[in-house]
């Protein structure tokens, strides 16, 4: 079995599909969820599953506490889904190529320091773009910058407003970033 944890920090619709997707699937199990916010969504996603949550700080990421969590676990793969600490050169080196982060927005458009949540799509409405999207990549020391491994974009209607284009968005993201999980976890473990 390989064992992956979630690490969310916001309402947790993501981490809802992608605990949904791999209920029961035959060689991947969500077996810890993170977070940094005590009253965040996800919270309420872990103890629907009856998987173990964990609320952390900035400090856990940085002295061992939070490797140990994983590591008691067994966790072989990491899943940001709306999570906004850094996660530590440290960190990324011990699970060098096992972090997966999704972007709602074409990276690298629309991607680095301060680019999250609404900002990305207020930026992309003032921009008048026709097209946005989402972008799942591996997690490296800077925000954002690591390999692309799937894209898929939305096409956008001169009506639509932040609100709506987050929306598009956000159906993409639950539409594909299980299935994208999944394809990466079996290519990397076979
Ligand atoms: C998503 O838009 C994701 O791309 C971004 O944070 C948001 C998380 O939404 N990184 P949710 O908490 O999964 O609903």
């Amino acid at each position: 079995m390989v064992n992956i944890a979630i690490f969310a920090s916001g309402g947790g619709s993501n981490a809802l599909a992608i605990c949904t997707y791999f209920e029961n699937h035959p060689n991947i199990k969500v077996s810890v969820i993170i977070t940094n916010k005590p009253n965040a969504g996800v919270i309420g996603v872990a103890s629907k599953f009856n998987i173990p949550s964990y609320i952390i700080g900035k400090k856990n990421m940085e002295d061992g506490s939070l490797i140990a969590i994983l590591e008691n676990n067994k966790i072989d793969f990491v899943i940001l889904a709306g999570f906004l600490l850094l996660i530590p050169t440290m960190f990324v080196r011990q699970f060098e190529n096992r972090i997966l982060n999704i972007h709602p927005s074409l990276l690298p458009a629309y991607g680095g320091y301060g680019m999250y949540g609404h900002f990305v799509h207020e930026a992309v409405y003032k921009n008048k773009e026709k097209i946005s999207g989402m972008t799942i990549h591996l997690v490296n020391e800077k925000y954002d910058e690591g390999r692309i491994i799937f894209q898929a974009e939305c096409a956008l209607d001169v009506h639509d407003k932040p609100e709506q284009i987050a929306e598009k968005v956000l159906k993409l993201e639950h539409k594909y970033y299980s299935q994208t999980i999944e394809n990466y976890i079996n290519s990397f473990v076979s």
